[in-house]
């Protein structure tokens, strides 16, 4: 140990485990690759009124939760606490609006917020996201949605729940509003929550504790005051969903953390890892251009958690499909054997195999066990003696079987093996 340790709550991620946790990345992100989407490579900080402004005010992660700072020409920055602001911005930015619709774009990365650190909860975390801006489909949405559920299930995950709501839009979303407060105003809640019926009355609705969960059972539900397009938004967006075999469970008081979502609005929810429940969510934001001085342009997306989609892998006792260990191991003994190896481990790497070898002065014994905790199937063994004859000894980690290569074929005789 040093005198430092990482920030607190941070997730962070080691070797061989780690090799986990890119698998997850990269399979969660996989089927939007299939759907066309294009990789966009985000800035990690942006002008803190983009969030501020973009995810809302009296959001939780804006008053609470985000890392602002000055640089130094005095600017207001904050280290990304989510993607899709900054996608919109970029958008906008590089007119990619004036192109094809929808501008369909993939992101990864690290996101961050000041939140209290526990299981699954982070304060710098991983997610893949994927947005679809410049369209209001309902095919889009259903496309956006079963991507997720693809990723999810291609990773082998079986034990999540799809919980799907439609939240309204600028037409029937204020009249509800109204109807709900009248109904939260009657109850008996504490200053805060009070506070938050004024403010942001929906995010009442999705309060976690028994006595507020009691109270509000009769509330009125979005879902029973959507108007006409919305309803058959929803509608179609369901009929999707069901013919691309995606199953979900109605969720009328889903609403989520981040003040754009309109409409289409989803969450995925895995009970397997602790109070963290929620392993992936978006929805549709077709005010946010707007709202950050933009044109009217609809999107939708998603954002995943790859740290929360591990540890319910590791719930479900599933071995994520992990690529690319290594597939070969050098083990010279003596220095004119090393030299010997070295230009060997170079062949077979630009060759394409994966290829590790055993180095510093430790022996036959130890450089033997480094070869079996590397996970090869093969080793390359060769010592003096085997120089002296012009070969080298081939072992079959798996096996133990073992054979004497001349040197000059032992490019071709490990390809040989591995195929
Ligand atoms: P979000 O629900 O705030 O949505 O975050 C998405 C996912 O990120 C969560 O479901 C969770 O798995 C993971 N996550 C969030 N906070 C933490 C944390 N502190 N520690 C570990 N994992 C965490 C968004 O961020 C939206 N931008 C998603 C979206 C995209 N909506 C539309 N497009």
């Amino acid at each position: 140990m040093s005198t430092f340790q990482a920030p607190k709550g941070v997730a962070e991620y080691v070797p061989p485990e780690s090799a986990a946790w890119l698998a997850v990345r990269d399979g969660l992100i996989a089927p939007a690759r299939l759907a066309g989407y294009g990789y966009l490579e985000l800035p990690v900080f942006e002008d803190t009124a983009l969030f501020s402004r973009g995810v809302g005010e009296s959001t939780d992660v804006v008053t609470k939760e985000m890392y602002t700072f000055s640089d130094r020409g005095d600017r207001s920055l904050t280290l990304r606490p989510e993607g899709t602001a900054g996608v919109v911005r970029a958008v906008l930015e590089h007119n990619l609006h004036r192109g094809q619709l929808p501008v369909k774009v993939w992101y990864a990365g690290p996101f961050f917020r000041a939140e209290r650190p526990q299981a699954g909860r982070y304060r710098q975390f991983s997610q893949v996201g994927i947005e679809a801006v410049g369209s209001d489909d309902p095919a889009v949405d259903a496309e956006v949605v079963s991507i997720a559920y693809d990723g999810y299930r291609g990773l082998g995950l079986t034990g999540f729940t799809l919980e799907l709501n439609s939240l309204g839009d600028a037409q029937c979303r204020p009249a509800y509003r109204e109807k709900l407060q009248a109904f939260l105003r009657d109850l008996d809640l504490d200053e805060d929550t009070r506070r938050r019926v004024e403010i942001n009355p929906l995010r009442v609705l999705d309060d976690k504790r028994d006595k507020v969960r009691e109270q509000v059972v009769d509330a009125p539900l979005v879902a029973d005051h959507l108007c006409d397009d919305c309803r058959r938004h929803y509608d179609d967006v369901r009929g999707f969903l069901a013919d691309l075999g995606v199953q979900w469970r109605e969720a009328p008081r889903l609403v989520r953390g981040l003040d754009y979502y309109t409409r289409t609005t989803f969450e995925f929810v895995h009970e397997g890892f602790g109070a963290q429940s929620g392993i992936g969510g978006g929805g549709r934001y077709d005010g946010l251009s707007e709202t950050i001085g933009g044109p009217p342009l609809p999107g939708i997306g998603f954002g995943l958690g790859v740290d929360r989609t591990l540890l319910a892998l590791q719930a479900e006792d599933v071995t994520p499909p992990v690529a690319g260990g290594v597939q070969v191991y050098a083990v010279p003994v003596g220095a004119a054997a090393r030299r010997e190896l070295v230009k060997l481990v170079g062949r077979l790497r630009h060759g394409g195999i994966a290829t590790d070898m055993a180095y510093g002065e430790r022996g036959l014994k130890g450089a033997m066990k480094a070869a079996d905790r590397s996970g090869a199937q093969l080793a390359v063994v060769v010592g003096d003696r085997d120089l002296a004859d012009g070969v080298a000894q081939l072992k079959d980690l798996t096996t133990g079987d073992q054979e004497s290569v001349a040197l000059a074929e032992l490019a071709a005789a490990v390809e040989k093996r591995l195929s």
